[in-house]
Order: C-alpha cells, then structure tokens, then sequence
C-alpha cells in the first residue's frame, strides 16, 4: 500500500478509536449480560425507565434487594400521572403549591378547596425518570431508601385524611393534619434534600 494511504488509515482509525468512547457514553453503554437478563423480567415501564439511567445509578438500582424494588413499584404505580418533561424539582414546586392552596382553602372555611387540593397532593405527578435519578447517587440503596414509604405516608396518608375531614365539613380536624403533613415534607427534605440553590460562585 502506498504510505499515503498508509497515513490516512492510520488516521483514520485514531479518529474511530477516539470517538467510539464518545459512542458507548452516548448511547449509555449496553449493560452487561446478566443485567440483561434482569432488565428482560421488568415490565416494560420500568425496564425503559431503568434504561434511561446512567450506568452508575442502574447498577445501584438493579443492586436493591427485591423489597426495595417492590416499595419503589408501589410507589411509582400509586402514581398515575407521570411527567414525561418535568424534574423533581418541578414537581416539588407544585406539590407545594398545592400545599398552599390546601391552607387557603382551610382559611376561607372553602372544604372543596381544600378537599381538592389535598387529594391533588396525595397524587402528585411522578417526575421524568421516577424518583430515584434526583437522589444523590450514594443514597440509592436498600437501608437509606427503606424510609420513603414512611415518608410518603406520612405526606399522602395524613393528606388524604385531611380531604375526608374537609368533606365532613370538620375544618378544624383538617387544620389538625397540615402539620402532620409538612412534617413528612420536612423529614424527607433532611434525608434526601440538599441546600436547594447552593452558588457555585460563592468561596466562603
Ligand atoms: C420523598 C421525599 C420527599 C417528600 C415526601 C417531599 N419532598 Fe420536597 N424535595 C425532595 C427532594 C429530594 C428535593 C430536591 C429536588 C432537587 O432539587 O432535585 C425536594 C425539593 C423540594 C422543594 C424545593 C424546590 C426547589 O426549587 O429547589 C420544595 C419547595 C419542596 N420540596 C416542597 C415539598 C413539600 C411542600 C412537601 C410536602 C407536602 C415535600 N416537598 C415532600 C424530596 C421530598
């Protein structure tokens, strides 16, 4: 072969060898086999789901053990309404808004709004992903989300008896419930939640 050619091969296959790296991150490298044959058993919602994570967090979320997989199915599939766009923060945003209008509701002696607003709260979107990509990657494991559905219990369970009492028209016993709520908010936020808009920017 002339050594042009020669070059322009060897050139050619440091360019491939370069971006094939840039490849396999793209496309988040296949998985491995035996998480093939797990991610095989799925149903076909959390299958795609698993396979939009990182390979960092899907080989943490496949490490659970098969009760934590069973409390995060629960979880999600109480869960109707999913976001296909919208990240926790996002959903966070309206759960609170929600919250707000709950209170409203409770203030201006309206049971329906408050009703409303709480069983809307109760059953608050799933954000893009589910739950667990907005998780710090070191806390997606079995001990440290074993305290979600309590959480989430607290939340939703004291949210929806607030709804029952506000249908009752006893606005006192759904005033009773609103710190119940927010301390579950308050305890997952300590568990889960970061400082929410830390500045980079910032030395000291
Ligand atoms: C399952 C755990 C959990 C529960 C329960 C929970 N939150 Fe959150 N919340 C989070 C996490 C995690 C974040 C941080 C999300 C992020 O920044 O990506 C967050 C963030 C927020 C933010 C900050 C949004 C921002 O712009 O930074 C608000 C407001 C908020 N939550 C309100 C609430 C309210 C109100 C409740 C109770 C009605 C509640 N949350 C219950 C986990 C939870």
């Amino acid at each position: 072969m002339p050594p042009r050619h020669r070059s322009c091969r060897t050139a050619l296959l440091v360019l491939a060898a370069s971006i094939a790296p840039l490849i396999v991150h793209a496309q988040g490298a296949s998985p491995p086999k035996e998480m093939q044959a797990q991610l095989q058993k799925m149903p076909p919602e959390e299958r795609e789901r698993v396979l939009s994570y990182t390979p960092e967090l899907r080989q943490k979320v496949m490490a659970l053990s098969p009760q934590t997989k069973a409390m995060m199915k629960k979880l999600h599939d109480q869960h109707p309404r999913r976001s296909k766009e919208l990240t926790l923060r996002q959903v966070m945003q309206e759960v609170l808004a929600d919250y707000e209008s709950i209170v409203s509701g409770i203030a201006a002696d309206n049971a329906e709004q408050a009703a409303d607003s709480a069983r809307r709260l109760a059953g608050h979107r799933i954000p893009k992903g589910g739950l667990l990509p907005y998780f710090a990657l070191d806390q997606v494991n079995d001990a440290d989300l074993g305290v979600l559905q309590t959480m989430n219990d607290a939340v939703e369970g004291n949210a929806l008896k607030l709804a029952v009492a506000a249908d009752k028209g006893d606005m006192a016993g759904a005033a009773a419930r609103l710190s119940d709520i927010m301390v579950g908010c308050v305890a997952c936020h300590q568990k889960f939640r970061g400082k929410p808009g830390v500045s980079a920017n910032l030395v000291k």
